[in-house]
Formats: structure tokens, sequence, C-alpha cells
């Protein structure tokens, strides 16, 4: 009987031998792992186009629900690995990350600077991030607060003062531009100032532009004005070095720096590293600051309770008469959650960039070396797997914490947004006196977005300000 079985086991195993040999054969070329599925579009442009012409929501979805979490195409003249899980976020921008590098054109590169810390990584990105990040904290920016509101409140009474319907966006980004220069430089003269904020406009229209260096040409004038905002930022060196400044803001911690070997940072590290922060600040806040604007305008039984929880703290601050403090900006829940849920609806980062340093096989698939490989946010943010009915503005479903890696607005990892306590203490300052002293109208509203590169509500939301 022994002898039976023991006959019958090697007949079993010769015959799966025999039967999976051809399989194995068969699937040994395959076995490589291979490209994910996806369209590559057209040769060359690839298909930015439909990026940039469709609502992000609809092209990233689109392409998810044909394809799945893993799928390539070719992007802005690169051939790129799109990641739309937690998990795979996670992947490429924590637990792998040193696989892969910061990754931008060389056309913006030099428009910021290359010494800047979001192009690198390793040593020398730790040594800038570490500055930034302390500049940066809860306890640095906690003593910004009497200068952010008085800055909210010039905003808001210029808004007032013009009486007719304003580009929101474009007055979002000049508050949120000042915002940057108080962080970075403390108090700063108004003449550098002035000087700052036009070539900065120059920049950024070229920023966006088709990179080519003929004279005239958007990009041109933006080199030229890029090399006019250093020569500014040195001379401010200057005389802060001349002044010995006390104030604990990024540039005093940069002028300040010295590594192991006493070797300080060079004032083209600085002016880098100063306008990449000013570059990081602007937008970003003004983008969605200005959807906050309109989700509010929205939703008036939401705003009345954003007013009330609002109202309490300006009656118990005397009418606005003792100035807002850290305590009750921490304390503020239903203007935290609405700021949550509007970073979660406009996504305005949808994606971030990386190069791939090797080949890497991720869930079976290759990314190979030189690939762009970009974690959808967006898409993270909109899965009705992590938010039930995702494509409705609903704060109340921040009461209960995300899961990991399904929030991300401001990354993650080592890259991760060390502007992200200053952002939200801005939005919560000004929402305060928004809607405790005056009141907002949209008008001519059109659906829809555009991008500014960010994407924002149409036409910028025409909005006229008034006093309650
Ligand atoms: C709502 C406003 C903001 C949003 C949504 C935002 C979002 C982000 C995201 C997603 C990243 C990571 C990009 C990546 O991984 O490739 C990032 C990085 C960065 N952000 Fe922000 N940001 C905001 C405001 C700010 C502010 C106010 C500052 C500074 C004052 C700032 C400074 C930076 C810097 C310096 C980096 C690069 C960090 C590094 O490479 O180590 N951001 N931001």
């Amino acid at each position: 009987m022994e002898i039976f079985a023991i006959l019958v086991c090697i007949f079993l195993f010769l015959s799966t031998l025999v039967i999976s040999f051809p399989f194995i054969k068969k699937n040994k070329p395959t076995s490589k792992p291979k490209l994910p599925p996806g369209s590559m579009g057209w040769p060359y442009i690839g298909q930015t186009l439909q990026l940039y012409s469709q609502h992000p929501n609809i092209f990233f979805a689109s392409k998810q629900k044909r394809y799945g979490e893993i799928f390539k195409t070719h992007i802005l003249g690169c051939p790129c690995v799109m990641l739309a899980s937690p998990e795979a976020a996670r992947f490429v921008l924590v637990t792998h990350s040193h696989l892969f590098k910061p990754t931008y054109p060389k056309s913006k590169e030099k428009l910021i600077g290359s010494s800047a810390l979001f192009f690198h990584q390793g040593d020398y990105h730790t040594r800038i991030r570490k500055l930034v990040q302390t500049s940066l904290s809860p306890e640095s920016i906690k003593k910004l607060i009497p200068d952010i509101e008085t800055q909210v409140i010039s905003s808001l009474e210029s808004w007032v003062s013009v009486r007719h319907v304003i580009n929101a966006f474009c007055e979002m980004k000049k508050f949120s531009f000042n915002i940057g220069i108080l962080s970075v430089f403390g108090n700063l003269e108004n003449n550098y100032r002035e000087q700052l904020k036009e070539n900065y406009s120059i920049v950024e229209k070229g920023y966006n532009s088709f990179p080519t260096r003929i004279p005239g040409t958007a990009y041109s004038k933006a080199l030229l004005a890029r090399k006019r905002i250093h020569e500014i930022i040195s001379e401010i060196i200057c005389k802060k070095r001349e002044q010995k400044l006390i104030e604990k803001v990024l540039l005093s911690h940069l002028l300040n720096y010295k590594d192991e070997k006493e070797e300080m940072l060079t004032d083209e590290e600085i002016a880098d590293n100063v306008i990449g922060v000013l570059f990081a600040a602007q937008d970003t806040t003004a983008s969605v600051l200005t959807w906050i604007l309109k989700y509010l305008h929205d939703d008036q039984k939401l705003l009345e309770a954003v007013k009330a929880e609002q109202m309490s703290i300006y009656e118990a601050n005397e009418r606005g008469k003792i100035p807002l403090s850290w305590n009750q900006t921490r304390n503020m829940p239903i203007t935290h959650r609405v700021i949550l849920e509007s970073l979660r609806m406009s996504s305005i980062i949808s994606f971030t960039f990386r190069e791939a340093v090797v080949d890497v096989v991720y869930k079976g698939y290759l990314i190979p070396k030189g690939w762009k490989v970009m974690p959808l946010f967006r898409n993270i943010h909109h899965n009705p797997e992590f938010y039930v009915n995702p494509q409705s503005f609903d704060p109340s479903r921040f009461e209960v914490s995300p899961k990991p890696y399904t929030f991300m607005p401001f990354g993650n990892g080592v890259h991760s947004c060390p502007g992200n306590e200053l952002a939200k203490l801005n939005m919560l300052i000004l929402i305060h006196h928004l809607v405790t002293k005056f009141r907002w109208e949209v008008e001519g509203y059109e659906s829809g977005v555009e991008y500014s590169p960010f994407p924002i509500p149409m036409h910028g939301l025409p909005t006229r300000f008034l006093r309650d």
C-alpha cells in the first residue's frame, strides 16, 4: 500500500512537470517585469494637451478607470508612470524614496536657482531643509501672528475700498506674497518689497512660457528679472549682515548657518533658497484661499457655522481689540475642517514628479531608469474608497482622521511641505477677519477651472467684498 502511495506521488509529481513544462517555457519571456498599461499619446507632446485642457478630475480619473492604479503616459516631453494608490505614494515618497530623485525641467530650475532645496536630495537637502523647517515651525510662526493679522486687515480693507468686482485669486496672490516676504525676511523695507514683487511677477510669467532666450520673449525677460531679484537679495543680505540681525526668520537662519567645518552658505545658495521658498509659498496658498472663498460662498449654512465659531472668538477678544492668540488659532475646529476639505477637494497639487534613478519594479511592473514617476494625490483624494461621495464638499468628514497616505495635500516624506503650518495659519487668520467683519459676493461666476498653473476657479473667481 505504501509503495502504491509513493508511486502515485511520483506519478503526480512527474505529471505536473510534464503538464506545466510548456507553460513554464511559454511564460519565461513574459516573466520579466513589463511596463504598466497606458497610452503614450502623440510623439513628443504625448498627452500634455489633454492634461491641461481637461478638468483635472476627468483626465486622471478616466485613466485610472481604464488602466487601474498604475499606468504609463507621456507628458511635458517625458515618459511617465502614474501611480494612484496610497501604497504607491508611500513607496515612492517614503519607503523607497532613495530610488527616486526630485526632477524639474532645467528651464524652471534656472528661474528659481539650482541651489534651492527642492532640486536636491541627500546631505545638502537635509541641511537646508532643517533651516527652512526651523524657521517655519509652530514655535517660529506663532510670533508672526500679529504681523499676519495686520496684513490680513490691510488686504481686506483694500478689497472693500475698491467697491467693484475684483479677481480674487490675483488679490490672494498679493496677500500670500507679502506673508512669504514676512516669513523669509521679517519686516522688510517697503522699497525692497516693491522691487521684489515687480520682478517676481515677471519671473512668474516666464515660468510657464516656452523656454527660449530670444530677447523680448516672456522667458528671456524672466531670466533678466531673476538676475535682478538675485541682486536685490544680495543687497538685503549685505545690509542684514552689517546690522547683525536678530529676527529669527529664514534669512537669519540661512545667514548664521555653519557646517561642521565652520563653512557658511554662499550668497548664491542663500538667494536661491529665499527665491525658492517665496515661489513655493505664493500661488499654492493663494489658490487654496480662492477655493475656500468659493466653497463657503456656495454653502451658506456652512458659512453661518464658521461665522458663529469665529464670532465667539471675536467677542472674546473684545470685538477685535485684543489680537488673536496662537491657542485661539489652534481651537477653530469647524474652520480647520473647512480648510482640510478645501485642500482635499481642490487638490491644487494634483501630483508630484520624481525620476527613477535605477530600474525599479513595483507590483510586478517595470519603472525604467530615467522615467518620471508621478504619485497622483488628486486621485487618492477623490477615490470613493477613501472618501464617501468624494465630489461633495463636506468638512464633517474630517471629524475622523483620514487613513494613512490618503490625505497628502502637502505631500509626504523627505520633501513634504515645510510651509504647511504657516499656510494653514494664514488661512485661519484670513477667514477669522473675513467672516467677522465682511461679506463677499461672487459675480458672473462660471463653473469650471483654469490653470494658474494650479487649478483655480474660472477667471480667478470675480468677487465683490463688502463691509458687513
Ligand atoms: C496651501 C499651500 C501649500 C500647499 C498646498 C503646498 C504643497 C506642497 C507640496 C505638495 C510639496 C511637496 C512637493 C513634492 O513632494 O514634490 C511642497 C513642498 C514645499 N513647500 Fe509647500 N505648499 C503650500 C504652501 C507653502 C508655504 C506657505 C511655504 C513656505 C513658506 C512652502 C514651502 C515649500 C517648500 C520649501 C517645499 C520643498 C520642500 C523640500 O523639497 O524639501 N509651501 N509644498
